[in-house]
Formats: structure tokens, sequence, C-alpha cells
């Protein structure tokens, strides 16, 4: 991650390669531009008068050389109508500048975006959303390219310029809550864009144990331990695997001994082939994402320890391939899973709700406060909200009304359905407890009701990231695509302000 840094001082005497400023629909400059237009003379207005610059939202322009300005680029940086602007908005337009500044070749920025006025938002807000705006749009995943040149000339600093040295303090605090929240979806799309073949529930393991910290304990169980234990629907999952589950535990205690945590659970499925449900060909490579889930309960763990939240967590990771191996679950087996419910399975592509069913009933044996899990569990999600909502379902009345809170804040979106209790009897089985499909009307819900037997009364809510882990055409804040770390912002958000 590029070094970021909050500043005070006016456009003209920046000498960063680049000052970046707002530039508002009909061409009207902010506070920072105007005064750079009285210390430079008429170069600017004239600039601004010759190009066809309207100030239309993301578009820009640069001009070289200004005289009586340090820095050697003016950069005008349309961002609409001041009225409809939003903290998200400023993540975009942080995000855009950072990667055009990086593909042109400049060195250092100063950015003159807090001075925007933006609705019910404090400085400390808007310095937040350009931070994580700069880190997230700049992020790339090019390990594998061999051929690929190092760009010699990246972008090695921005600064995030404030209005007066008073507001300094607040923005540092809120620079490096920024840099928390960026590290941890950060970490949390590597870890997504990883391919399967290295990705694997074994290498899974080993990322999160490489998170210890004395105040965090991680325990990875092997196979022979998850025998131990008895979490049969797990280990029913990877019978057509040729590698090895693991279940992860991670124990955070930022809190107080005794203190009941808020328990993550995350679907770890590094690679989902349907297992003998098979699963068409096209599009199946996306299924590498199918531990987006336990990705995003990483990347807030790493997060939380950055921001040394005072509070005890527990996170909790069933990992394992969904694969097509001589002994893998068939269609009609009955699976008995840990907590002693049995399970008809009619697909053995809705696995991820039989590997979560144990880590939700261990999680409840923990007695947490409250239980938030995370998965790409139905595609029915995917057709329902698309990328723009993660899907929120639950028993927490509180707790799903706080997510909503931080999901509009954080702009990392959950949107509601609901739970009513006729849809259980879809997932009602002849043979066993329940059936591990509820057939294609609600299938996001009903995948939800199968959760919720494991649950008890621990306020629960449950986030379907289906539509919103990866996305292979880019975001607007996730510019080269693949994994988006959905649900990092979202949760960190909520946990912060618990
Ligand atoms: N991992 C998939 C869900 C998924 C599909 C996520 C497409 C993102 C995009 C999950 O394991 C799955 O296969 N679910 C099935 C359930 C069905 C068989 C009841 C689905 O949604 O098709
Ligand atoms: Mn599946
Ligand atoms: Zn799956």
């Amino acid at each position: 991650m590029i070094q970021i840094d909050v500043k005070a001082g006016n456009a003209d005497k920046q000498r960063e390669d680049a000052v970046v400023l707002p530039l508002l629909e009909g061409r009207k400059l902010t506070e920072s531009g105007n005064e750079l237009q009285e210390v430079t003379g008429d170069t600017i207005a004239d600039f601004l008068r010759k190009f066809d610059l309207l100030g239309d939202f993301g578009a820009s322009r640069t001009l070289y050389d200004v005289e009586g300005m340090h820095g050697h680029r003016a950069i005008f940086l349309g961002v609409g109508n001041e009225k409809d602007l939003s903290l998200h908005k400023l993540r975009v337009l942080g995000a855009k500048m950072a990667a055009k500044l990086e593909k042109s070749g400049v060195r250092g920025a100063a950015l003159y975006l807090t001075e925007l006025e933006v609705k019910g938002a404090s400085l400390a807000d808007k310095v937040q959303a350009v931070a994580e705006g700069v880190w997230l749009g700049l992020y790339k995943f090019d390990k594998y390219q061999t051929k690929t040149k190092a760009n010699k000339r990246a972008l090695r600093t921005v600064n995030i310029m404030v209005t007066s040295r008073r507001d300094l303090d607040d923005a540092e605090v809120a620079l490096s809550k920024a840099k928390a929240v960026a590290s941890g979806t950060i970490f949390a799309r590597d870890l997504g864009n990883e391919p399967g073949n290295v990705c694997t529930p074994e290498w899974l393991g080993d990322q999160a144990s490489a998170l210890s910290h004395k105040n965090l304990k991680v325990t990875v169980m092997d196979k022979a331990a998850i025998e131990a234990a008895g979490f049969t629907a797990l280990l029913a999952v990877n019978q057509g695997s040729a590698k090895e589950p693991r279940f992860i535990v991670l124990e955070y205690n930022g809190g107080k001994k005794g203190d009941a945590p808020v328990a993550l659970v995350g679907k770890g499925l590094t690679f989902d082939a349907g297992g003998i449900s098979i699963k068409p060909a096209g599009a199946m490579d996306e299924m590498k994402f199918d531990m987006c889930g336990s990705a995003a309960v990483l990347g807030i763990f790493k997060a939380m320890m950055e921001m040394d939240l005072p509070m005890n967590v527990l996170g909790v990771i069933p990992s394992t391939e969904n694969l097509l191996g001589a002994a893998a679950y068939k269609p009609g087996d009955i699976v008995t899973s840990y907590k002693g419910i049995t399970i008809e399975v009619l697909n053995t592509d809705a696995e991820g709700r039989i590997i979560l069913c144990d880590a939700l009933a261990y999680a409840v044996e923990k007695k947490p406060a409250e239980i938030i899990d995370f998965a790409t569990l139905t595609g029915a999600c995917v057709i329902a909200l698309g990328g723009q909502a993660t899907g929120l379902l639950g028993t927490g009345k509180k707790l799903k009304k706080a997510l909503k809170e931080s999901g509009t804040h954080s702009h990392d979106r959950v949107w509601e359905l609901p739970l009513f209790d006729e849809y259980q009897k879809q997932i009602d089985s002849k043979i066993a407890d329940i059936k591990n499909t509820g057939g294609r009307e609600a299938g996001t819900i009903t995948a939800a009701c199968f959760l919720s037997r494991f649950v008890e009364n621990v306020p629960w809510a449950h986030l379907d990231i289906a539509g919103t882990a990866w996305n292979m055409k880019g975001t607007d804040i996730s510019p080269v695509g693949g994994a988006t770390g959905a649900g990092v912002r979202l949760v960190v958000d909520y946990l912060s302000r618990r």
C-alpha cells in the first residue's frame, strides 16, 4: 500500500508532481482552486474556458507548468454537482484519480477533495472515504504475470489536503482507520483472487495462522482433528476431494475476559465444481471465489487487529473443495451433522450450507453474543440483487438494523430478504430431518432457512455475498476486477460502532 498523509497548505505551494483540484458542474472551482487562480493570474481561467471542461463527474484535464505554482501539474477533476455528492462518491473519486495518476507516471500528488461539502459528513468521514478510495483503486493482482514490467514510475505518495491545521488530528485518526479498512479489504481480495490450485484448505489455514498475534489465537484443525471433533457434515462434502479439509478457529481477545464474543463464520469452499451434481463448464473457473466468505472474515480480523478494537471476536471457517472424486458424497445420501441434525442431500452443489452448519453449531457452543456469517451461498441471490447489495437474512433484529446502517455508511450495502416461517417447510425431508435444497423458489431464503436450524436462539445475521464478492468487469473502487473484499468495510464499520 502506498504512503498517504494528511496535510494542510495552499495549492500553489505544494511540491508534489500533481495538485488535484475539484471542478464543480458549471466550471466552478472550490476554495483551493480559487486561491490558486488568484496567485497564478489568468492561466487557469483561460484553460477552463478553452477546454470543454464542464465538471462532469470523474472527467479530468491537466494543465502543466503554471507560473507561480511549485508543482508541475494542476489537474482539474470533475466532481459533478455538489448537492449530489456523497461519501461514496468521494471514495470513487479517490479511486479513479489514483488509478489515473499511477498510469500517467505521477510520483506524488496532493488531493484537495475534502473541502467539498457532503451532507451529514464530518471532515474525518471525508478523509476516510478518499483514503480508502485511493488504496482500493490502486489494487492490482498481477503476481502471476511474469512479463508485466514493474511500473518504475509508480505513484508513491498521496497527500490528502485539509483546509485547516486544526483539523489535522482528526484527519490522522480517520486516515489510520482507512488504512486498517483498506488493508483488511486488500487482504480479502488477495485471498479471493488466488487460484484454486494455490488456495487450498491447507493454504487458507496457513494464511489464517500467519495472522496470529498476542491478542489473536489461531487454531487450524487438520482432517484427523476434524474427525475427532465430529464435524461430519464438513467431512461429507470433503469426500470427493483429494485434499484435506481444514477447520479454522480464530479467537481475538481485545475485550474484557469473559465478555461474550461476536462470532464471524465464513464459507471457505476453495473450489466448487458442484460435486456429482456438477456445474456447467462455462464460468466454472469463477468458483475459485467460493471461499470469499472466509476471506471476508480473515480481512475483518486483520483490520480489527490494526484498529485494536476493544472487543472479543470468534472466527470460524470450515474449508474444503467440492469435487467429484470416487468417494464423493452423492445425491440421495443422508449425512449426520455435528449437531446431530440429519440432512438428505438432494443436490451436492448445495454444499455451502452443509459445511456452514457444522461451523454455526460449533460457534453456538461458544456462547457468542451474536453470529454473523458470510457466504457465497446461492446463485439465486445473484439474480435477486446482482452486484449492488449483499443479501441479508437472519433472526437478530437489532443486529440486522445496525448492519443496514453500516452498509449505507460504508457503501458495502445489504438488502434484507424475509425469513418467514412458511418458507421453512420447503426444506422438510420425508426421510431425514431436513434436505439441502428447497426447490427453485426463493433459493436464497431456503438456504438461510437451512442455516437457521443450527443457530438456536443466538441473534444471527446471514450475509449472502454471492453477487458482491467478486466482479469480473471491475467496479468503481475495484477497477481490476476479481474479488472485491465485500463484507469487510460493512462489518468493520459495524464492529467499530458497536
Ligand atoms: N457457490 C455456489 C453459489 C454461487 C453460484 C455463487 C453462482 C455465486 C455464483 C453454491 O455452492 C451453489 O452451487 N448453490 C446452488 C444451490 C442449489 C443447488 C440449491 C445454486 O445456487 O445454484
Ligand atoms: Mn455449490
Ligand atoms: Zn458453493
